[in-house]
């Protein structure tokens, strides 16, 4: 059997204005997705995906793509991701054995945390290895990215390559993906238990540019210049400092409309309780925040007290593993 595990992430810096390639950072968490991966003697691809709904799907795979054999009586959201990327290495490598896959996520779907990132990462990881391909990290990164791009319509090299390769990242869309040195940060990352929808609010913030760009753009270069001085702050280990710019680039998200009366309890809260700086991760509109301080516990329990669940209070360096 093969075992691979992938991490989530949080967005320190950056989301929505990547989009329109400024950079971001970002920092694995230590929350993963877990891929087990068995041989079958037959040409059956069978995945476990451990929701409760989904007991098992089936599926024949040959030279025109997938057959289902059992019937969905709804779509299971991860399915698409688990299928482009089995396709993308078939296609590669002309092969029609069949396996296993197990499935077992710390993530909560749609929730900013890059849990589709992490999934295809994790696959990716597994079927290299299965396969003997001998793909590095940055490639399971590359091959991950093509394939939420595909399934998605569009995406940022961000959530694939924080999973892949672990630690704190910071992207510049089309230029660098680099990893930074090792460091710490005292983060705690809370959910809304709101799912939403990021090609939605992508939609959302493009028509609000659109609609008012003298207004906006601005707004989106000043999120480009709070990453850079947030690098800066990282490096220099300022960390109220990347707490108060993480705080401004709240204010900004919020100003493209993107936060919410949950998100915003939760960020206002945390910051109560200490928290040097403290703002909605990923796409918005629900999903999760993320609060930098060093009183976790705290910061913890005002998120509990305002029907939060605390999922990650901690960052880390472990990108993909391989077992
Ligand atoms: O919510 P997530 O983890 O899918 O992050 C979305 C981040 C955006 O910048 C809003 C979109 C993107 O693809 O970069």
């Amino acid at each position: 059997m093969i075992t691979t595990t992938a991490p989530g992430k949080v967005y320190l810096f950056g989301e929505h204005a990547v989009v329109y390639n400024q950079p971001a950072m970002a920092s694995a968490i230590n929350k993963r997705i877990k891929i087990e991966l068995e041989e079958r003697s037959d040409k059956e691809i069978l995945i476990h995906p451990n929701d409760l709904s989904f007991k098992e799907i089936s599926f024949e795979y040959s030279e025109d793509g997938f057959k289902l054999k059992n019937k969905l009586k709804r779509s299971f959201p991860s399915l698409e991701y688990i299928k482009t990327a089995i396709d993308l290495i078939k296609r590669e490598i002309r092969d029609n054995s069949g396996f296993e896959i197990n499935i077992t996520s710390e993530l909560p779907p749609a929730g900013g945390l890059g849990s589709s990132a992490a999934l295809t990462v994790s696959l990716i990881a597994a079927l290299n290895k299965f396969y003997g391909l001998n793909f590095d990290k940055r490639e399971i990164a590359n091959k991950s990215y093509k394939i939420e791009k595909e399934v998605q319509g569009g995406a940022s090299p961000c959530d694939t390559f924080t999973s892949a390769m672990g630690g704190i990242t910071k992207v510049i869309p089309g230029e660098t993906l680099t990893k930074k040195e090792k460091m710490d940060l005292p983060i705690v990352v809370g959910s809304t238990r709101q799912e939403s929808s990021t090609s939605k609010l992508v939609k959302k913030v493009k028509k609000l540019k659109i609609e008012n760009s003298e207004i906006i753009d601005p707004l989106i270069d000043d999120i480009g210049k709070i990453t850079l001085k947030g690098e800066k702050a990282l490096e220099n280990r300022k960390l109220r400092k990347v707490g108060q710019l993480m705080d401004i680039n709240q204010g900004i998200l919020d100003a493209l409309n993107v936060s919410n009366l949950k998100l915003s309890e939760l960020i206002y809260s945390t910051r109560k309780v200490g928290a040097w700086g403290s703002k909605l991760t990923g796409a918005g509109g629900g999903g999760c925040m993320v609060a930098l301080g060093d009183r976790k516990e705290e910061i913890k329990n005002a998120i509990k007290v305002r029907d939060g669940e605390v999922i990650a209070d901690q960052i880390t360096a472990k990108g993909v593993e391989v077992r």
